[in-house]
């Protein structure tokens, strides 16, 4: 657990340690980036824009392997999170377009959404797998969409989003009643696979997910709390997000 400052500083920690644990990739091989949406990390992303600008990072060859997608809204749809990560991540640190993948949250069938799940797992094995996977963190302690009471080993899947997740995030849409209510998101165990995991939390609203998380027990009642299972994970927040440690 690494604690901030402000919120610039945070994000500065948490820059450097993703581009520590990209360092450690094989030698040739295209390196692979985990990324999230939300708030939290839109600092990490910004500083590092600046390794880009400063010669020290370059996203031009790597790959990028979202964590989550809303179901039932196109990916075209702004708030989607294929554009979301489009306009606050491709555009911002390099990332070429058709480098980046999203789980498919629209397809003709259920069936077809499940198959398309699983085929996003296997091309996430079949690029190297995540060297670096970014989170933020939700104020209930998900990960991506994964909700309390998801399964600790769980892979990429639908799931249902919780009516506190569907109320924070209807800021982003006209009214709850457009907020999807189901998802698909990587699983806890997918989640897991990443060589090192990087998670960032800023403010008060995230201190009691931050506690249970680092200092709760493994438990699905705090999906974040797998970070604990996992050998190179790190926490980066703000003396805020830290007051319940
Ligand atoms: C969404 C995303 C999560 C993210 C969370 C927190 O629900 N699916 O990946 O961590 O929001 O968002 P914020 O960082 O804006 O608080």
């Amino acid at each position: 657990v690494l604690i901030g400052s402000s919120p610039e500083e945070v994000a500065k920690i948490a820059s450097d340690n993703v581009l520590a644990g990209l360092a450690h990739h094989s030698a040739g091989a295209e390196p692979v980036l985990g990324l999230a949406t939300g708030s939290s990390p839109l600092g990490l992303y910004r500083e590092l824009s600046r390794a880009v600008q400063e010669g020290r990072a370059d996203f031009s060859r790597a790959q990028g392997f979202a964590l989550d997608e809303y179901i039932g809204i196109p990916d075209t749809h702004e708030q989607s999170y294929r554009q979301t990560l489009l306009n606050e991540v491709c555009d911002v640190i390099g990332l070429s377009a058709d480098s980046l993948h999203v789980p498919q949250g629209m397809a003709a069938s259920v069936e077809a959404i499940e198959a398309a799940a699983r085929a996003y797992d296997a091309s996430i094995a079949q690029a190297g797998g995540i060297d670096v996977q970014i989170l933020g963190i939700g104020s209930n302690g998900h990960l991506g969409f994964n909700e309390p009471g998801s399964a600790l080993r769980s892979r990429t899947r639908i799931k249902r989003l919780a009516a506190n997740t569907r109320e924070d995030n209807a800021r982003f849409f006209d009214g709850i009643e457009h907020v999807p209510t189901h998802c698909v998101t990587q699983g806890l165990g997918t989640i897991l696979d990443a060589g090192r995991l990087v998670l960032v939390a800023v403010g008060s609203g995230k201190a009691d997910a931050i506690a249970a998380a680092v200092e709760g027990p493994i438990s699905a009642s705090c999906p974040a709390s797998v970070l604990q299972l996992h050998q190179d994970a790190v926490v980066v927040v703000d003396e805020a997000a830290a007051k319940g440690l």
